[in-house]
C-alpha cells in the first residue's frame, strides 16, 4: 500500500455525495433480494431430509416395514447432501471475484442465477443420489456467485450514509429465506407424493428468476467501469444511481474521487499476470493495519467469527437439539419460531448500524451472545431436566438469536463490503464470502459429532463452546475491527491508512484522493447543497 500522506487541507469532503433518492433505495433494496437464495437454500434441506418420501426415494426403505429409528437418511449420505452445497458455494465465491472484475458485477450475479437454476432443475428431476448431489454442487456454485457479488454490488452502489442499513437488508432477506424454507417444508411435508420434497426444491427457481430479471434492469456498478478505465460509462451509471444529471457536480466529484482512489491504489499493485495480481490480496505486512494482507485476513476472519457464533447450530440442528431437551411437544414448531425471531430482530440493525456504528454493534452483539450462551449452558448442566429451566433455556436461545440477527448477522456482511480498496475489492469480498461458507460447512460437519447422543453427547454443554467462541469474537472486534460508518468507500480506504482499529471511530474525512493526485475535487469544486436538499 502506498504510504498515504496526511493532507492538511480540510476539504469539505462531507459533501461529496448527492442526496439519497428513493430510486437509490429501491435499487439497493432489490439487490438485497439475493439473500433469499442464500437463506432458503440453507434452510430447506434439513426439513427435506426428514421427509418420508425423500427417505424412501434415496434410501430405498419402506416406511411401513422399517422401525422408525432406522427410517432415516444414513449419516454419510446426509453429510454428503448437506455439505456438497457449501463446497460448491466456496468455489463459486472464490471464482466470482475475478468474473465480477472481467464481466461486471451485474453479469456475474445474473450468471450465478442461471447456473443456480440448472442445479435446481437437476435436483428437482433427480431420482438417484448422483444427480441430486451434482445438482446441489452446481446450485452451490451459483449461490457462491450471488452471495459474494451481491454484497460487493450493494456496497458499491449504495449511498454512504445508508450503506450499512442497505447491506443489512441483504441479511434480512437471508433470514426471510430461512423462514420461508421452514414454512414451505412444514406445508408440503405431508403430501402423499414426491411433491413433498420436490416442491420445496423447485420453488427456489422463482427467486433466481426474479433476481436475474431485476438485475438485468438495474445499472452496473460505476466502480466496475472505473476499474476498466471507462470513465464515461461510469458517469452514466453513477448519474442513474444517484438520480442526478450526468453533468451534475455531485456526479463529477464522486466520480473523480472513485477514479483517483483507483489510480492511487493501482500504483501499489504488482503488475503482472493473473497469479501476481491474485497475490496482491496477500501483499504487505501483517502488522500494518492497512496492508492488503491485513484486510484480507480481517474479511475472512470476520466471516469465520460470524460462523463461530454458533448460530447455525440452531438453524441446522435446532430441531434435534430441542428434541433432546425432552418435554418439548413440537420441536419443528420451535425451530420455526427461532427463524421468525431471526427475521423480526434483523430490522433493528438497519437503524443501529448507522446510528451506533459497526464496531459498537459487533462488540455489544458479541457480549449479548456470550451472556445468553453461558446462561443456557449453566442452566443446562445444573437443572436441565426441569420444564421451567427448559423454558428459560429456550427464552435465552431466542434472545441470543436476537443479538445475532441484529448485530453479527448483518455486521459481518456490511464490513466485508467496505474494507477492501477497489483493485482487490471483488476478490477480497469473494474470499471473505468463501470463508463464510467454509466455516459454515466445517461447523455443519463437526457439530453432530459433538452433540449426538451416540457421539460426544454434549447436549446443552455445547453452549459453553459457543460462549467461548463468542468471547473470542468480542476480543477480536475490540482489537481488529475498524469503524467504517458514514464514510465513502474511498474514505474508508484513507481512514484505514491513517488509523488503527481502536482509533478509527474518531477519524474525520479531511482530504480527497482527487485533490491529492490533481484530478479536481478541490474545495472550491464542492457543489452547494441547500439544507432542503440534504
Ligand atoms: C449467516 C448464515 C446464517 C444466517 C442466519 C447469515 O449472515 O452467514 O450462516 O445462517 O445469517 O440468519
Amino acid at each position: 500500500m502506498p504510504g498515504g500522506a496526511v493532507l492538511s487541507r480540510p476539504a469539505d469532503v462531507e459533501r461529496v455525495e448527492a442526496p439519497v433518492t428513493m430510486k437509490a433505495y429501491l435499487m439497493c433494496a432489490f439487490a438485497a433480494f439475493g439473500g433469499i437464495f442464500f437463506g432458503y437454500d440453507s434452510g430447506y434441506i434439513s426439513g427435506v431430509l426428514g421427509m418420508p418420501h425423500f427417505i424412501e426415494q434415496y434410501e430405498g426403505l419402506d416406511r411401513h416395514n422399517t422401525p422408525p429409528d432406522q427410517f432415516v437418511v444414513a449419516s454419510s449420505r446426509k453429510s454428503l447432501i448437506v455439505s456438497i452445497l457449501s463446497a460448491g458455494t466456496f468455489f463459486g465465491a472464490l471464482i466470482a471475484g475475478d468474473l465480477a472484475d472481467w464481466f461486471g458485477r451485474r453479469t456475474t450475479i445474473i450468471c450465478g442465477c442461471l447456473i443456480f437454476i440448472v442445479g435446481v432443475v437437476l435436483q428437482t428431476a433427480a431420482n438417484a443420489l448422483g444427480l441430486l448431489v451434482a445438482g446441489r454442487l452446481i446450485a452451490g456454485f451459483g449461490i457462491g456467485f450471488v452471495s459474494a457479488i451481491i454484497v460487493l454490488y450493494m456496497s458499491e452502489i449504495a449511498p454512504r450514509k445508508v450503506r450499512g442499513a442497505i447491506v443489512s437488508g441483504y441479511q434480512f432477506c437471508i433470514t426471510i429465506g430461512l423462514m420461508l424454507a421452514s414454512c414451505v417444508d412444514y406445508g408440503t411435508q405431508n403430501r402423499p407424493d414426491t411433491g413433498a420434497y420436490r416442491i420445496p426444491i423447485a420453488l427456489q427457481m422463482l427467486w433466481a428468476v426474479i433476481l436475474a430479471i431485476g438485475l438485468f434492469l438495474l445499472p452496473e456498478s460505476p466502480r466496475f467501469y472505473i476499474r476498466k478505465g471507462q470513465k464515461e460509462k461510469a458517469r452514466e451509471v453513477l448519474a442513474r444511481i444517484r438520480g442526478q444529471p450526468a453533468d451534475s457536480e455531485f456526479v463529477e466529484l464522486e466520480l473523480n474521487e472513485i477514479d483517483a482512489n483507483n489510480q492511487y491504489e493501482m500504483q501499489a499493485m504488482p503488475q503482472g499476470g493473473y497469479f501476481t495480481t491474485w497475490l496482491s490480496c496477500f501483499q504487505g505486512s501483517l502488522w500494518h493495519p492497512n496492508s492488503n494482507l491485513r484486510r484480507t485476513i480481517l474479511g475472512t476472519s470476520l466471516q469465520m467469527m460470524q460462523q463461530w457464533t454458533g448460530v447455525n447450530f440452531i438453524f441446522y440442528f435446532g430441531t434435534t437439539f430441542f428434541k433432546q431437551l425432552g418435554t418439548i411437544q413440537d420441536p419443528f414448531l420451535l425451530s420455526m419460531i427461532t427463524t421468525i425471531v431471526n427475521v423480526l430482530s434483523t430490522p433493528f440493525s438497519f437503524y443501529a448500524i448507522e446510528k451506533l456504528g459497526r464496531r459498537p454493534l459487533l462488540l455489544w452483539g458479541a457480549l449479548g451472545m456470550v451472556i445468553c450462551q453461558f446462561i443456557v449452558a449453566i442452566i443446562g448442566v445444573t437443572d436441565g431436566g426441569n420444564p421451567k429451566a427448559i423454558s428459560a433455556m429456550i427464552a435465552f436461545i431466542c434472545i441470543y438469536i436476537f443479538f445475532f440477527a441484529s448485530t453479527w448477522g448483518p455486521g459481518a456482511w456490511v464490513v466485508i463490503g467496505e474494507i477492501y480498496p477497489l483493485p482487490i475489492r471483488s476478490r477480497g469480498v469473494g474470499l471473505s464470502t468463501a470463508s463464510n461458507w467454509l466455516w459454515n460447512c466445517i461447523i455443519a460437519v463437526i457439530t453432530p459429532y459433538m452433540v449426538d447422543t451416540d457421539k460426544g453427547n454434549l447436549g446443552a454443554k455445547v453452549f459453553f463452546i459457543w460462549g467461548g467462541l463468542c468471547t473470542c469474537a468480542f476480543v477480536y472486534t475490540y482489537f481488529l475491527v475498524p469503524e467504517t460508518k458514514g464514510l465513502t468507500l474511498e474514505q474508508v480506504d484513507k481512514m484505514m491508512e491513517e488509523t488503527t482499529p481502536r482509533t478509527s471511530a474518531k477519524w474525520k474525512p479531511h482530504g480527497t484522493f482527487a485533490a491529492e493526485i490533481g484530478l479536481g475535487g478541490e474545495k472550491d469544486n464542492q457543489p452547494t447543497v441547500t439544507q432542503q436538499e440534504v
